[in-house]
C-alpha cells in the first residue's frame, strides 16, 4: 500500500501523541482555518517583501517594535536564510569571521558560499554532558590576536537552552570594530517574559537570527533577521535577502508571523506569566525524580554556562539502564509522548506557550512512571558532540568543498581529509568539516553513535560505513 504524506500527517494529527517537539504553535488551530483562502501573491494592495512599503512593510514594523530593534525582517526560509544573509552582509567575501566552533551547519554554508575563513572559539564543557556557553575573555583573546577577524559569530542559546553573555561579547567586538552575529534561532520566545533570558537584541548584538517557529505560535520556516548596527548597513542585509530567500514568499507564513507577533504584544504577558507558572510546576515536581534526572541551572557553574533557558526540558538517564533514545522510545510507545530529540544520555522536550496544563501533567507523570520503573547501573553510554581541534584543519573549508571526493572505508579516510560535512541531526551541528584530517577517535565516536541509532548526516554509506574524503 503506498503511503500518502498529507493523509499520513492527518491520520497522526489525529493519534493524540502529544508533541514536546517544534513548530511551538504545537498544532493548535491559532494560526489560520483554511490556509488555501490566503494564499496570494504580490497582487495590488499586498505589497511585495522584497521591497516593502506597504501592509508587509507595517507588519515587520510592529516586529521590530516588540523585540526592540531598528530593523526587522520577515523570514520565510527559517533561521538558515538569516545566517546566510547576516555573514554575508557583516563580512566581505573572504573575510575572516571569529565562529563558535558549534555552529549549524547553515553557518558554514555561509562560510563556504563566501569564501570566509574561520577563527574558532569553543564552548565550554560541562560537568553534565553538554555543551555549555562561549567565554567572553576567550572572545577577547582571539580579537586582540587576529586582527584580521571582522565579525564575531554564536549561537546563544544553543539546541539545549545554554545562554552566553552576549551583553558583555557585544561590548567586546565592538572594541575590535566588529559586528556580533547572534544564531538566536532557539530563542524567539527571549524578552517577553523574565522567567526567560534577554533576547542578544537587546544586549547590543548587531544582527540576530530567530526562528519563530521552533518557539512560538508560529508556522515552520517563519523566522526573523533583526538589524541594529552602526556597521552592517541595511542596503547590504537587503541585498543578500534578495539572494538568498525565495522570490515567492509565501502569504500564509507571512500572515501567521503577523498573527503570532500580534498575539505577543496583546496578550504576550499573561499568556507567558501562565507559561511560566506550568514550567515552574513541571521542575517542582521533577525535583522528586530518584533516577532520571530534569536539567536545572544548578547543574552548571556559571563558567560552564551564563544561563540557561527553561522552555528545554533536558532529562538525563544517565546512571540509569536506559539511553536518551531508550527513554524517548517509552515516552512515545507507552505514554504518547514524542519528543523533539534523544541522544546518548539524554533526551530533551521543547515546550512553548501553547503547552497546555494537561500536556504538562502528562509529560511530568510520564517521568514518574518510567523513574519509578527503571533500574540504576554504573555507567551510561555516554554521547557528547566533540570536534576536532583547530590543528586539525587541514584546508580551506571551501577549498575542500569544491574538491573531487571519493568515498573510502572509515579505516581508509583515517588521516586524509575530510570531504564532507558529517553532522549529527538534530542539532545539525557538524562534527566533522570539510579540510579537517579525519582521526580514529571520529572514527570510533561515529561507531557508537551508529550503534546508538542516532542519525548521521553527510556519511557516505552508513551501512557499509564509508566516508568522503578529498581525493
Ligand atoms: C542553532 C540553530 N541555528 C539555525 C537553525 C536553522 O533554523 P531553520 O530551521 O529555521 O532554518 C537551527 C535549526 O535547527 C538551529 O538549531
Amino acid at each position: 500500500m503506498p503511503e500518502f504524506l498529507d493523509e499520513k500527517l492527518e491520520s497522526y494529527a489525529r493519534s493524540g501523541i502529544y508533541p514536546f517537539h517544534m513548530p511551538g504553535h504545537k498544532r493548535n488551530v491559532c494560526c489560520m482555518s483554511n490556509p488555501y483562502a490566503i494564499d496570494m501573491t504580490e497582487i495590488e494592495g499586498f505589497d511585495d517583501l522584497h521591497a516593502s512599503g506597504g501592509v508587509l512593510k507595517e507588519a515587520q514594523q510592529r516586529a521590530a517594535s516588540l523585540y526592540g530593534s531598528e530593523r526587522s525582517y520577515y523570514l520565510v526560509n527559517g533561521s538558515t536564510c538569516g545566517i546566510l544573509t547576516a555573514l554575508s552582509a557583516a563580512l566581505p567575501s573572504g573575510g575572516t569571521v571569529l565562529m563558535a566552533r558549534n555552529s549549524h551547519k547553515s553557518a558554514y554554508h555561509a562560510v563556504y558560499l563566501r569564501n570566509l575563513e574561520i577563527v574558532y572559539v569553543y564552548p565550554k564543557k560541562t560537568e553534565f554532558g553538554i555543551l555549555g556557553s562561549v567565554d567572553p575573555i576567550e572572545v577577547e583573546e582571539s580579537l586582540r590576536c587576529n586582527p584580521n577577524i571582522k565579525a564575531v559569530f554564536l549561537t546563544s542559546p544553543t539546541y539545549e537552552g545554554v545562554v552566553s553573555d552576549i551583553a558583555s561579547i557585544a561590548r567586546i567586538a565592538h572594541k575590535y570594530q566588529a559586528p556580533l552575529i547572534v544564531d538566536e534561532a532557539h530563542g524567539a520566545h527571549f524578552g517577553i517574559h523574565a522567567s526567560f533570558p534577554s533576547s542578544s537584541v537587546r544586549l547590543g548584538a548587531d544582527l540576530v537570527v530567530m526562528s519563530m517557529h521552533k518557539t512560538l505560535p508560529s508556522l515552520t520556516q517563519t523566522a526573523l533577521l533583526h538589524l541594529n548596527s552602526s556597521y552592517v548597513t541595511a542596503d547590504l542585509v537587503e541585498r543578500f535577502l534578495n539572494i538568498y530567500e525565495t522570490s515567492s514568499p509565501s502569504y500564509v507564513l507571512m500572515a501567521g508571523m503577523e498573527k503570532c507577533i500580534r498575539f505577543l504584544r496583546e496578550n504576550g504577558a499573561e499568556a507567558f506569566e501562565e507559561y511560566a507558572k506550568r514550567l515552574n510546576e513541571f521542575y517542582r515536581e521533577a525535583e522528586a525524580l530518584s533516577r532520571l534526572h530534569v536539567m536545572r541551572r544548578e547543574d552548571f557553574s556559571s563558567e560552564e554556562a551564563f544561563g540557561l533557558d527553561p522552555s528545554k526540558i533536558v532529562i538525563s538517564a544517565k546512571g540509569t539502564e536506559l539511553t536518551g533514545k531508550r527513554l524517548a522510545e517509552l515516552l512515545r510507545k507507552a505514554h504518547r509522548i514524542q519528543l523533539e530529540m534523544s541522544s546518548g544520555f539524554y533526551a530533551l522536550g521543547m515546550t512553548s506557550v501553547m503547552d497546555s496544563k494537561e500536556g504538562f501533567a502528562r509529560f511530568s507523570k510520564a517521568l514518574r512512571q518510567i523513574d519509578g520503573e527503571t533500574g540504576r547501573i554504573r555507567k551510561t553510554a555516554d554521547c557528547v558532540i566533540s570536534f576536532s581541534d583547530s590543528g586539525r584543519q587541514r584546508m580551506k573549508l571551501s577549498y575542500a568543498m569544491d574538491q573531487p571526493r571519493r568515498a573510502v572505508s572509515f579505516e581508509d579516510s583515517i588521516g586524509r581529509v575530510s570531504g564532507g560535512m558529517v553532522c549529527l541531526y538534530p542539532p545539525g551541528i557538524p562534527i566533522l568539516l570539510p579540510g579537517e584530517e579525519i582521526d580514529g577517535a571520529f572514527v570510533e565516536n561515529i561507531r557508537n553513535f551508529k550503534k546508538m541509532g542516532l542519525n548521521l548526516q553527510g556519511i557516505a554509506d552508513m551501512i557499509h560505513e564509508r566516508i568522503y574524503v578529498v581525493t
